[in-house]
């Protein structure tokens, strides 16, 4: 535990932005995160804890204390006929761990193979991805309440997922830093190739047994194909959120936009493709200095190289003001910006 004045974030975000920090320190236990967070100096700074910094635009220095979360290991906690329960340190790898559930077939996170970031990323956003969400999985988590430095516990019903959501991203923002994850995963696979690319690409494959291992190669190479990689291009996966409109607002929608891409959803209500609606605006590709839209995915944006945060904010503004005009929706950014 180390603490370090004046540090550029610049290596600890995907979208490979320029921002510095006034101060910076990891934590790897429990004890030295409550150590600083203690300490008089900080008392009153805002405090960001980092995980991968896969869903984080940041758009300013930040003028206070970041922790790097580096609560690692991976345990198996208990055992039935069905399941196995295995808990995360939420500064795990996320794909570590999907690897090592799929080198012991655990299954239930195959589909979400090469979700950047960590763990503790995953509960805070209900991470989800061809067809599967974390809560599907999802068992308990510990977190430390910043209010008293208290250990709580919370369940799937006490987290409160939803599409891309949760109670962290809700009332308690800000109140807690999860610590631990732990997933109660399948020893007999149940397969999930609903999503229509994966079945698709297992045929591609030549794929004749499915299984968790099949399942998982074949979504790292949708993802590969269509979402670029933040190591040669900066980018935080898709920026925006699907809309959720009613029944209603879709068939008004459908009327003007025969094209209009839709999944219908239980409750009666539709999700529309964003990414869809952005490239009929004419953004797909476009590029602004070093801010850009994905050639091959209109839901993500890019940094080419020397964008700024604000620069990417700035290019989000302009797509949110002309998806509004075309389709009469707002929407919502996914990535959280600071
Ligand atoms: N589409 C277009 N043009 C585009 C992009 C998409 O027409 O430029 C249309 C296509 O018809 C496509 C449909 O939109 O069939 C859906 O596209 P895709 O399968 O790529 O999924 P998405 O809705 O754009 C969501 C998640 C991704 C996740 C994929 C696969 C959100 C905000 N994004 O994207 O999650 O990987 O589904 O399940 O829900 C992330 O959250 O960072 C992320 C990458």
């Amino acid at each position: 535990m180390k603490i370090t004045e004046k540090i550029s974030l610049k290596p600890f975000n995907t979208f490979g932005v320029e921002s510095a920090a006034r101060y910076f320190s990891t934590f790897a236990s429990a004890e030295e995160l409550k150590t600083l967070l203690t300490e008089e100096k900080f008392k009153e700074l805002p405090k960001l804890v980092l995980g991968g910094g896969s869903n984080i635009l940041l758009c300013a220095d930040f003028e206070g204390l970041v922790l790097k979360n580096e609560l690692k290991g991976i345990e198996l906690v208990s055992e039935d006929a069905k399941h196995v329960f295995l808990k995360a340190g939420s500064g795990e790898v996320w794909q570590d761990l999907v690897e090592f559930c799929i080198s012991r077939n655990y299954a239930g996170i195959e589909n979400l193979s090469l979700i950047p970031g960590t763990v503790g990323a995953g509960p805070l956003q209900n991470i989800g991805a061809y067809g599967a969400e974390l809560k599907d999985v999802f068992f308990q988590l510990e977190a430390l309440s910043l209010k008293d430095l208290s250990l709580q516990l919370f369940s799937l019903t006490d987290c409160r997922f939803g599409y891309r959501n949760s109670v962290f991203k809700q009332e308690l923002r800000g109140k807690y830093i999860i610590l631990s994850v732990t997933l109660r995963l399948n020893k007999m696979p149940q397969l999930n190739t609903s999503y229509g690319a994966i079945e698709k690409e297992l045929e591609r494959m030549g794929v004749k047994e499915k299984s968790i291992q099949a399942i998982s190669k074949a979504v790292i190479s949708i993802r590969r194909s269509k979402l670029p990689d933040p190591q040669t291009i900066g980018n935080a996966g898709s920026f925006f959120k699907n809309p959720e409109i009613s029944r209603e607002d879709y068939l008004l929608l459908k009327g003007n936009f025969a094209e209009l891409v839709a999944y219908p959803l239980e409750d009666g209500s539709f999700k529309l493709a964003a990414g869809w609606m952005i490239e009929q605006c004419g953004w797909k590709g476009k590029r602004f200095g070093d801010a850009g839209v994905h050639v091959n995915q209109a839901l993500v944006l890019v940094n080419y190289g020397k964008a700024s945060g604000q620069n990417i904010l700035d290019l989000s503004e302009k797509i949110i003001a002309s998806v509004k005009e075309k389709f009469g929706l707002s929407l919502e950014r996914e990535v959280n910006t600071i």
